[in-house]
This record gives structure tokens, sequence and C-alpha cells, in this order.
């Protein structure tokens, strides 16, 4: 049983008085996770991570996604090693761009020219300007039920946390309904001519009983009509649903795709492909045309985060990443619902059929979907040696060893849920529930 939190107390205590939110980004902050729990971690190793009380944990969420081998794993970090010893930001470019772009433009044969950056807000934002570039366009089109685009104003501002962003360009975002394409076209009657582009996931895990496929094809085909531009956002999908992503196995050629996460196994390395004629915009050779100031960042390219993503690429080939870490999701997926069957709490507590991102959902007495009892739920499990956030992200290192450890943590935490649920988990959950990242009021 995992119950000594000590440093992590007077961590928690000391760093919100040195960096704001108390992490880089929201998504690791205190209020997501249960008052019961590492706040932070010193070490990781494989699908383990180590906190700074010496507790052990199996990662399922594996640096929010964007750790798709494990954590230090040696491959990655001996690659990684050759290039720092050959120093990693020059006066020029590195050899090692040109490398990386035609080794990632072969992976999505859909496209012509890259664009690297170092965080996924950067490249989508770049996307999000390439389009209004090209259409002359100012609106940009997203669904409003999906979770996260950028951090930049384009996207927060249609969040509750639109403080500090001018409500003019509060109005140059618009949403529609994801995968529904009605709610698309009549974005397009609303605003003729205004829509510069469409940026969407291709598929999220919950999506699962949706044919997903179907409404890109179609999103597609509807924006080109409106001559506008389609945006893939990969970030998540990248190196998870397929290899590389969605965009195979949907075989669809959106105008620009967006990549990040799980393509350089955690290191911050991110990438915006496209087709000539839009990327060309951002170039410098079209003499006597006007210059669009893409993505110009000093550490852009960075050498050894480039070879990270080399070697990502190379283990997933040659390893056939994809189908054993779909495998795993498939037997997690399994075992979870034996586990709910067992406790028969499958009124309670479900799995979404998702063999790439598997997600937990926990409801009330009343058949609502219930933080506080999630927040129980992921508190027990941190006891029984699991962090959690409510997804599982399966990785290559990752065994159905681990996936086993998860159900035994699962059982107990799910031990009387269905009367804590009754009485109310305010009773046994220490601290408040989790909150939304996105919230107007603290
Ligand atoms: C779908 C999607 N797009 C873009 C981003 C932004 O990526 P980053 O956090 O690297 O800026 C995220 C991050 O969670 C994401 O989930």
């Amino acid at each position: 049983m995992i119950t000594n939190f000590k440093n992590s107390d007077e961590y928690r205590k000391k760093i919100h008085n040195l960096i704001p939110g108390g992490a880089h980004t929201y998504s690791k902050g205190d209020d997501q996770f249960p008052l019961l729990s590492p706040a932070a971690i010193s070490y990781g190793k494989g699908g383990y991570l180590f906190d700074i009380d010496d507790n052990k944990f199996l990662d399922c969420s594996m640096g929010l996604t964007s750790v798709s081998l494990g954590h230090a794993y040696e491959p990655i970090i001996n690659r990684i090693k050759l290039e720092l010893d050959k120093g990693v930001n020059f006066m020029r470019p590195s050899i090692i761009e040109g490398e990386m772009a035609e080794k990632f433009l072969s992976l999505v044969p859909q496209h012509d020219m890259i664009k690297f950056a170092k965080n996924g807000s950067i490249v989508t934002t770049a996307a999000v300007k390439l389009a209004r570039a090209k259409t002359g366009r100012k609106l940009v089109a997203f669904p409003s039920d999906h979770p996260f685009y950028s951090y930049d104003d384009w996207f927060i501002a249609k969040t509750a946390c639109n403080l500090g962003i001018p409500d003019e360009i509060i109005d140059l975002s618009v949403t529609f309904k994801s995968n529904d394409l009605k709610s698309l076209e009549e974005l397009f009657s609303k605003y003729p001519n205004q829509i510069a582009c469409v940026i969407t996931e291709p598929e999220r895990s919950v999506d699962v009983e949706i044919d997903c496929a179907k409404f890109i094809k179609e999103a597609i085909e509807l924006t080109h009509k409106n001559e506008a531009l389609f945006i893939l956002d990969e970030m998540i999908t990248g190196f998870k649903t397929d290899f590389p992503g969605s965009i195979k196995k949907f075989n669809i050629k959106p105008d620009m795709a967006t990549w990040g996460k799980g393509i350089a196994n955690g290191f911050s390395f991110c990438a915006l492909t496209g087709t000539k004629d839009v990327m060309e915009l951002g170039g410098i050779r079209n003499t006597g045309s006007e210059k669009v100031f893409l993505v110009s960042t000093t550490h852009g390219g960075e050498t050894h985060t480039i070879a990270a993503g080399l070697a990502t690429i190379h283990e997933f080939e040659k390893n056939k990443v994809i189908e054993k870490n779909q495998a795993l999701g498939d037997y997690f997926v399994s075992e979870v619902n034996k586990v709910i069957l067992a406790k028969r709490l499958q009124a309670f507590v479900s799995v979404s059929n998702s063999n790439w991102m598997p997600i937990l959902s926990f409801k009330n007495k009343n058949g609502d979907v219930c933080n506080g009892m999630r927040t129980y739920v992921l508190q027990e499990l941190i006891k029984k040696g699991v962090l959690c956030q409510g997804i599982f992200i399966p990785c290559f290192n990752h065994t159905k060893f681990d996936v086993d450890f998860f159900c035994e943590g699962l059982d107990f935490a799910l031990n009387n849920y269905e009367q804590i649920s009754e009485m109310g988990y305010e009773n046994v959950l220490i601290g408040s529930p989790t909150k939304p990242v996105f919230r107007k009021f603290l």
C-alpha cells in the first residue's frame, strides 16, 4: 500500500510560489490528481514512474501520451548521445534536418513538405496561419466538443479561460459539432467565403461507435467545395491509431497534418506536413511574392530531439510497435471488462472499446458521469501503485503483466463502489475531486 507522500506534500506547498500552476502544462497540475498522490516524479523507466518519496507506479498516460516506446528507452537514448557529442545547435541548419524531412515525408506520401517545431501548439497555429495566408480569409473552424488544439489565442479564445484575449480574436474562431457533417455545412452557410480552414482530430478513442473515416472524407470534400483548407491534427492519433496515423488508416489527403506527442518518444519534436502549394508559402524562393513568416524558432532544428524522432521511427518500423501496442490495448479492454463484470458494476463503470487509448468512465447511483467517484477510484489505484488519469496508453515497454497489475489495482479500487456511490464519495475521498482544466474561475 502506497501511503507516504511526505516529500510530495512539501513540494506541493513550495512549487506554486515558484511556477504559476505548479507545472508546464495545466494537465499535470495538482488539481488534475487526488490529494493522496505524487506531486513530482523523480525518474521513469520503461512503463513505470518513481516519485520523490521513492514510490513506484505503473504509468498509464506516458507523458500525456507522448512516450510511445517507454521511459529512458535505450535505443533512443543511445542515438541521442551520438548527437549530443556533435553539438546540438549551429549557425546553419544541421544535416539531420534534411534526413528527418525525407524520412518523415516517406511516411506521409500525401504530403510534399514538412516544418519542424518543439510543441504541438506551434504547428497547429502554423497550419492555421498558412490557411489564412492561402485563402485570404479570417475564420478558423474546429469542433466545439474536442478538448484541445493549441494554447494560442485562436483556440483558447473559445474556451472558458479566455481572459486576456480581445473579443476581436474570439470572433475569428467558429465551431461545429464533431462528426456531424450537417453542423459543418451550417457553419459554411452561415459564414460564406469567410472560413479559411477546418481543423480537427481524425478520431477520438471515445468515438468507437462512429464511422469517423466517413465523416472526415465528407468533411474534406465539403471544405474543398467551399474553397477552404483541411487540417488533420494527428497530435494524439499519430503513431497510435496506425503508422504514421489515421491519415493512412482512413486513406485521406488533408491539405496539412500536424504531428507531435508520440513521434519522438517524449522528446520535444513536432511537425507540420502539407502539400507543396500551401507549404511553399512559408518558403523563400518565390522571388517577388509576399513572404509568410511561418515557424521560425531558435530551437526548432535542435539536433538531438530530431535524432530521437528518427530513432523512434526506426523502432516503430523494426518492431511493429503499432501492432504490439494495439494488441495490449485489446487485452486491457478485455481484462478491465472482466473486473467490471466480476464486481457487477456494468451500470457504473465502463471502458471504451479502443485499443489505442482506452478510457474509463465512472457513474454515480443516478447514472450520471461522476468526477467525484472517478477521483476516488484514482486515489485508490494510487495506493496500489497505479498512477492513472482515467486512460491507458499502451507503450512498447508495457506488458501483459502490467495490465494484470492494473487490473489487480482496479479490483481493489472498485471494492464497495456501489455502496460508496450510495453514501457519497465525500466520505471516502481525501481532498477535492479533480477540476476541469478549462474553467472560468479557480
Ligand atoms: C489534439 C491536440 N492538438 C494539439 C495539442 C498541443 O500540443 P502541445 O501540448 O505539444 O502544444 C494537443 C495537446 O494536448 C492535442 O491534444
